[in-house]
């Protein structure tokens, strides 16, 4: 598990982690919130190092809230930043509290990682950082600079046999500066995902136009969280209100996993038997 000592020599962990000592909550049964079920492929609810929870106790509160907010099925996807790599140690500590948080989580919790386009990783078999359960493998747009490796990553997760799915590419310098880098992305077949706060105006306005901009046009077609913390909880069903409210019947398929290959009904026992979900696409 994490230390203190441990951390330190990463060069980057904002957050405190003390997964060691944090007492786990007896098992939530799932229960779907008044809207959903909804899947939701991109949070920062495992403790990692990263930015996401820092504390096991404060990712399984995200996850209930989630499940709370109608969600369903959850991906934990810690990031992959060139400065914090899955390095074998790491990957050792996050999947250990993963499989700690599971059976609490109070909705099916599935693992997947956040990459940050770097050349390292086109040296690496992508198969390692899939959203469990699918053959998909999530990236982000870089926030600042161009999307040249970006373009590069997901062209190596495709020759492997994967698909990307391109995270939040309303955020970004490349695309808000030109917009037709995400038109170029998604003619490529690859699967772009808003962010839930772009489209609620959380990051501001270019954003949120952008972002409704993508799901109207079927640029994009997956929308997700991101969520982060309880000030940036991973939740979904307020977007999905305002997108049926834009979008009509549309919305729907925008937050049910659809896009990801997932077919609820068929893989994920909502009645809330958790752990208990069958895990095949
Ligand atoms: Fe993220």
């Amino acid at each position: 598990m994490w230390t203190s000592d441990s951390r330190r020599t990463r060069g980057h962990s904002p957050r405190v982690l003390n997964v060691g000592t944090a007492a786990v909550p007896s098992v939530l049964i799932a229960s779907v919130g008044p809207v959903g079920p909804f899947v939701d492929c991109h949070s920062h609810v495992i403790p990692s190092g990263d930015d996401g929870a820092g504390l096991v106790q404060e990712g399984l509160a995200l996850c209930r809230s989630a499940a709370e907010h109608g969600t369903v099925v959850l991906f934990g996807t810690p990031h992959v930043w060139p400065y914090l790599t899955l390095s074998p140690e790491r990957e050792i500590e996050i999947r250990e509290v993963y499989e700690r948080m599971r059976p609490h989580a109070g909705l099916e919790l599935r693992l997947g990682f956040e990459l940050t386009p770097t050349r390292a990783l086109l040296k690496e078999d992508p198969h390692r950082y899939v959203l469990e359960g699918t053959d998909r493998v999530l990236m982000e747009v870089p926030f600042s600079g161009p999307a040249d490796i970006l373009f590069a990553l997901a062209e190596h997760v495709e020759a492997a046999g994967l698909k990307p799915v391109i995270a939040h590419p309303e955020r970004t310098e490349a695309v808000l500066e030109d917009p037709f880098v995400a038109e170029e992305l998604a003619a490529r077949g690859w699967t772009l995902q808003v962010n839930a706060t772009s489209l609620l105006g959380r990051h501001g306005p270019e954003p949120e136009e952008l972002g409704w901009s993508f799901l109207e046009r079927s640029i994009a077609s997956l929308v997700a969280s991101d969520g982060h913390r309880a000030t940036r909880p991973a939740q979904l069903d307020e977007a999905y209100a305002l997108a049926q409210q834009r979008l009509g019947d549309r919305a729907s398929q925008l937050f049910d996993g659809t896009a990801l290959g997932l077919d609820v009904a068929r893989d994920v026992d909502v009645r809330g038997a958790v752990g208990s979900a069958r895990r095949s696409v």
